[in-house]
């Protein structure tokens, strides 16, 4: 490849800005010119395309959001709107495009691919549902402003002897909140890829621990199971114990990323780089085992994702225990 375009696309996440200061600089090392579209597939269609160089990504690897603003777009999910895309990159010289985001951009970039412009997946999203890659850039900042948002309320929660019950995001899955019911030392968590424990349950849990002399009573629900506000009204008229819904919501997607994400955005985005000069195309960057390798993204669709079974476990042994 001679031009390297890079773009985020689909929710942002912290840690993108590295793996785009990553992309530049690597790319620029390997004597490749580096091109940034902003706003994703959008922008690509609008052609809101700027050269990079060394300075444009200077001061950025401490920023959450993305510098190159992201966008979901309806178009890119259809041939007209990937052929103007593809076009566009040729009319720009791009011949090699990293494409940092979840699942749905990689289907934008599955079909760039296929109309020959080489194309690199980076996971980044909070959810941490990419099929192939143990890790996905966001997920580490993520979790832990989740769970200092959560420590917070549960200070409150204490103080008026209050339950709290609590969501987060993840879209389809429960990462965030395994992870916060285990960081937090939450009494119980609703996740979407297990049956999970019944409302009458959650009662009986919440009047035993009551009588046992717990002062709160935290409830961590992920996003995709849902139903919050109506959970907290329904258990507050059960139980007799005042209990409060939060939402924690977009401050989850925010954030100066932490030291883990920097690492993975860096060397995700380097090996993109390496990986088109290479000459691949249509593959996806994953963290597998403790090092970075690739998978073609049929491949990375085909692959199912188990949730760690003894996270579950244990959370849920750590949660029951009561003195
Ligand atoms: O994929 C990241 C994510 O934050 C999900 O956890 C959530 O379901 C979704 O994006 C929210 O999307 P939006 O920013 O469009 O409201």
């Amino acid at each position: 490849v001679n031009t390297i375009g890079v773009l985020t696309s689909g929710g942002d996440a912290p840690g993108m800005n590295a793996a785009i200061r990553a992309v530049v600089r690597m790319g620029l090392a390997r004597g490749k010119r580096v091109m940034g579209i902003r706003k994703g597939f959008e922008g690509l269609l609008n052609e809101d395309i700027i050269d990079m160089n060394a300075r444009s990504v200077s001061d950025i690897i401490q920023r959450g959001g993305t510098i190159l603003y992201t966008a979901r777009c309806e178009e890119f999910f259809t041939l007209e709107g990937q052929t103007k895309g593809a076009n566009i990159c040729r009319k720009y010289g791009i011949d090699g495009l990293v494409v940092i985001g979840g699942d749905g951009s990689f289907k934008g970039a599955k079909a760039l691919s296929g109309l020959g412009i080489n194309t690199i997946g980076v996971p980044g999203t909070i959810d941490l549902d990419i099929n192939c890659t143990d890790y996905t850039i966001g997920f580490d900042t993520a979790v832990n402003t989740a769970m200092e948002a959560i420590d917070k309320i549960r200070d409150t929660s204490t103080s008026h002897e209050r339950c709290s019950v609590v969501e987060v995001m993840g879209r389809h899955s429960g990462y965030i909140a395994l992870w916060c019911g285990i960081t937090n030392g939450s009494e119980d968590v609703l996740i979407p890829e297990v049956g999970n424990i019944t409302t009458e349950e959650l009662i009986n849990n919440i009047v035993s621990n009551r009588k046992k002399g717990k002062k709160h009573h935290l409830i961590i629900v992920a996003e995709g199971v849902g139903g919050t506000e109506k959970l907290a009204r329904e258990l507050e008229e059960k139980t007799g114990i005042e209990t409060r819904a939060t939402i924690l919501g977009h401050l989850q997607r925010g954030g100066s990323p932490t030291a883990v994400d920097r690492m993975h955005g860096s060397m995700m985005g380097a090996y993109a780089v390496d990986l088109l000069c290479e000459g691949k195309s249509n593959v996806v960057v994953s963290y597998k085992n403790g090092d970075y390798t690739y998978y073609s993204i049929e491949e990375s669709n085909k692959m199912k994702k188990v949730i760690n079974k003894r996270q579950i476990e244990v959370s849920q042994i750590l949660d029951k225990y009561t003195l």
